[in-house]
């Protein structure tokens, strides 16, 4: 028998049962071990009906994603699915937390489905830049007719048992996965049910084949904001497959559709950035089997626009807030905005009806940092100057419980420096998370001098529970990714004085598939921020200063690089910019020059990389996987590029550092000549990839 997967029998019942932690997914071990257990039962006299269930936290969670790219093992999936369809005996797949990609495709060419009412049932291999390769688009929408099937495979969010059910993905809800499923086989033996193969039943795409605009308009809601990837149409057009050829054509299309994802550099990226994104939470140099401190309660100081949102984050996971503000008014000015939020999602069906009420309930609005005193987790979001952030910390020692970690969401502040106002350093930490907080997934958890390792792998659990994706980074001035973006910022202004509008930089920017561009960016921040900033510090950036003279704040006045009309957020370019551009350069003395989109693009991002470079070399960063983490989770790089270094890699750091160089010579700027690290990295002909770990943050 195989070591990963069991067959037993209880009288008529064979109970087959996949036990490869931690998810069992679908390894060569695993379909082998599926198909001689389903051969043995198949042919078993004594057996009248067959369950596979699985052991451990999960049913079947998809293909081994480790395997792609290697060459295949038998048995082949296509080929176990065939065996088990094709049984004269019924299979019921008995299904308990997530029946996902492989899993689901296994579940649906059995016969029958029943599942635990916490289980969650989907096909997201579109999130790894592919689509379902073992008849998941062909089976799914004949379970449940193709509008919904559209929405599971082309969006590639989960359904929950209670959905599964109402749309006949499964039969019934059960208690346990294994009895229930046992229980469910004995009562098709008794009732001496038919069996259903789905690949013979095509009465749910009976509308849509007379109609096909069922289809397209599910493909064109879903794909609404697929802009720039391949998987989503590639996983649509097999799904139009599915209604418009026999099954067997069908899984041939479905078939030539996955093998040419699997190769794309896009899943390539994809599935890099889904181990990166697990690697992050793993902190290097905390002991194994450290545990994190119990958090029941946190509390956030300030309820502006991150405390708000922080806030929100927690209440959405159901754990308890006590939010803390200077004056009533303030306390009810952010609740206001919570609420309203809420409201809104609710409104739109994207919460239930219900969840704004039971949301705010768990928020405990209080005036005074002595209301810290009950929390575990404290996280400090008031104003961004050292001077409040440390009286605000001095108090927090004095009222917080002992072992309570004490964060502060500060954007660019020496945590080092406000740790030290406490009598326990050891509890300090930064978790730095990104507007709009209860949306944006990253939350960069800040690692100063004296933090205990329980203290980090704490916010690193608090930030997973509440659907964070946690990176690790060291004490620096932005940390990994407003550091990097800084370089950026650098790059763009000074693309204006050469020539450049703020339109076409942002237009390179999002054709390479960033949500914005750097100026767009800044009119949605606001102008007079840094205008005020410059003044106090008497530096001079003559034409955002001229705008700003000019009243150009940013969307907040209608008007910055861009102009925005009737209140809309879309950012129209306008003449005067341009106009005022001119007047300042040749006030200046500066003539314009035509920069070419190249040029752009290469000054937008190698900066950045090269600051990326530096962050490795001072250990900032513990791997180059986390700083692509931080630019896929906390300001949108594009998920089919991987993230900055992953990107680098593949453009090559030897191209990468030869252009900095010439653009440090070009622009008279020696602050772009290549980092050390990427200096060698090219000289050495090696990848980022290449790097063993290291770090600070270790
Ligand atoms: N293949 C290989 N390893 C996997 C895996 C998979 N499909 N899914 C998860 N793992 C690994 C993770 O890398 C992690 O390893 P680590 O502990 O060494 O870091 C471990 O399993 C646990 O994973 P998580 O930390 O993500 O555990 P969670 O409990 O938070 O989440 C999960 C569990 C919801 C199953 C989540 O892991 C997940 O979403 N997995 C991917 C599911 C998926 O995309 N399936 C489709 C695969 S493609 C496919 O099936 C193609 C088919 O159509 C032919
Ligand atoms: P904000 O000005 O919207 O909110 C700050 C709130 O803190 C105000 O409501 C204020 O009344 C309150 N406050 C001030 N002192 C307090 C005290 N002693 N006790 C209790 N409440 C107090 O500011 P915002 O934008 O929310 O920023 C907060 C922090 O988050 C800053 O450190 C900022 O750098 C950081 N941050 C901001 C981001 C952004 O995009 N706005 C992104 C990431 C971090």
């Amino acid at each position: 028998m195989s070591e990963v997967v069991k067959l037993e029998r209880h009288d008529v019942i064979a109970i087959v049962t996949v036990d490869s932690p931690p998810v069992n997914a679908l390894s060569a071990a695993v379909r082998g071990g599926i198909f001689e257990c389903m051969k043995t039962a198949i042919a078993d006299p004594e057996v009248k009906a067959i369950v596979l269930t699985c052991g451990g936290r999960t049913f079947i969670a998809g293909a081994d994603i480790t395997e792609f790219g290697k060459p295949p093992k038998p048995p082949g999936l296509a080929e176990v699915l065939v065996l088990m369809e094709n049984s004269p005996k019924p299979i019921v797949a008995a299904i308990h937390g997530t029946a996902l990609g492989g899993g689901l495709e296994v579940a649906l060419a059995c016969h029958y489905r029943v599942a635990v009412k916490e289980a969650r049932l989907g096909l997201p291999e579109v999130k790894l830049g592919l689509l379902p390769g073992a008849g998941g688009t062909q089976r799914l929408p004949r379970a449940v007719g193709p509008e919904l099937a559209v929405k599971m495979i082309v969006g590639g969010d989960p359904i929950s048992a209670a959905e599964a059910l109402k749309n006949g993905l499964i039969e019934e809800i059960v208690e346990g996965p294994a009895s229930g499923g046992e229980a469910f086989a004995r009562k098709l033996v008794s009732e001496k049910r038919p069996l259903r193969r789905l690949r013979d039943d095509d009465s749910k795409l009976a509308a849509a084949k007379a109609d096909i605009s069922i289809f397209t308009n599910a493909v064109a809601a879903m794909t609404k904001k697929a802009r720039g990837l391949e998987a989503p149409f590639a996983a649509a057009d097999a799904v139009r497959a599915a209604i418009e050829l026999p099954f067997d054509e069908g899984l041939k299309k479905e078939r030539e559709g996955f093998l040419k994802l699997v190769s794309s550099d896009q899943s390539k990226a994809q599935r890099y950035a889904f181990f990166a994104e697990r690697e992050a939470s793993k902190i290097a140099g905390v002991p194994d089997g450290t545990k994190p401190r119990k958090v029941d309660r946190v509390a956030i100081i300030g309820a502006g626009t991150m405390g708000g949102g922080i806030a929100m984050s927690f209440a959405n996971a159901g754990i308890p807030v006590t939010l803390i503000e200077t004056t009533d008014e303030a306390l009810k000015r952010g609740m206001g905005i919570m609420q309203k939020n809420w409201e809104a999602t609710a409104a739109r069906g994207g919460i239930p009806a219900d969840a704004p009420a039971k949301r705010m309930a768990l928020i405990d609005g209080k005036v005074g940092l002595e209301n810290v005193k009950d929390a575990d987790l404290v996280i400090e979001a008031v104003f961004e100057t050292m001077a409040v952030k440390k009286e605000v910390f001095g108090k927090l020692d004095q009222f917080a419980k002992p072992g309570a970690v004490l964060a502060s969401n500060t954007s660019y502040l020496n945590i080092d420096e406000i740790a030290k106002e406490t009598k326990r350093p050891q509890d300090v930490l930064g978790m730095h998370f990104f507007s709009p907080a209860n949306v944006m997934k990253l939350c960069e958890i800040v690692r100063a001098d004296k933090t205990a390792p329980d203290a980090l792998s704490t916010a690193v659990a608090i930030s997973r529970k509440i659907a964070k994706v946690p990176a690790v980074v060291g004490v620096c001035d932005g940390f990994v990714g407003n550091r990097m973006l800084a370089q950026r910022g650098k790059q763009s202004e000074k693309l204006l004085f050469e020539g450049a509008l703020p339109q076409q930089v942002d237009a390179v920017v999002t054709k390479f598939g960033m949500p914005m561009g750097p100026f767009a960016m800044s009119d949605l921040a606001g102008l007079d921020i840094g205008w005020r900033s410059r003044k106090d510090r008497g530096i001079k950036s003559e034409i955002a200063d001229a705008l700003c003279e000019a009243g150009r704040f940013g969307q907040k006045t209608g008007k910055g690089y861009y102009k925005y009309e009737g209140g809309s957020r879309s950012p129209l370019s306008d003449p005067d910019v341009e106009k005022v551009i001119d007047e300042t350069l040749q006030k200046l003395g500066k003539k314009r020059r035509t920069v070419s989109d190249e040029e752009i693009l290469e000054r937008m991002m190698y900066p950045m990389i090269n600051e990326g470079a530096r962050i490795l070399e001072e250990g900032i960063a513990a791997r180059p996987s986390d700083i692509d983490v931080i630019w896929l989770y906390g300001y949108g790089w594009p998920i089919y590029r991987g993230g900055p270094m992953f990107w680098a890699d593949s453009v090559g750091l030897k191209h990468i550092a030869d252009r900095l160089s010439h653009y440090a010579k070009e622009t008279n700027d020696p602050s772009l000549e290549p980092a050390p690290l990427l200096k060698r990295l090219a000289a050495e002909g090696k990848t980022f990839a290449s790097l063993a770990e290291k770090s600070k943050a270790a």
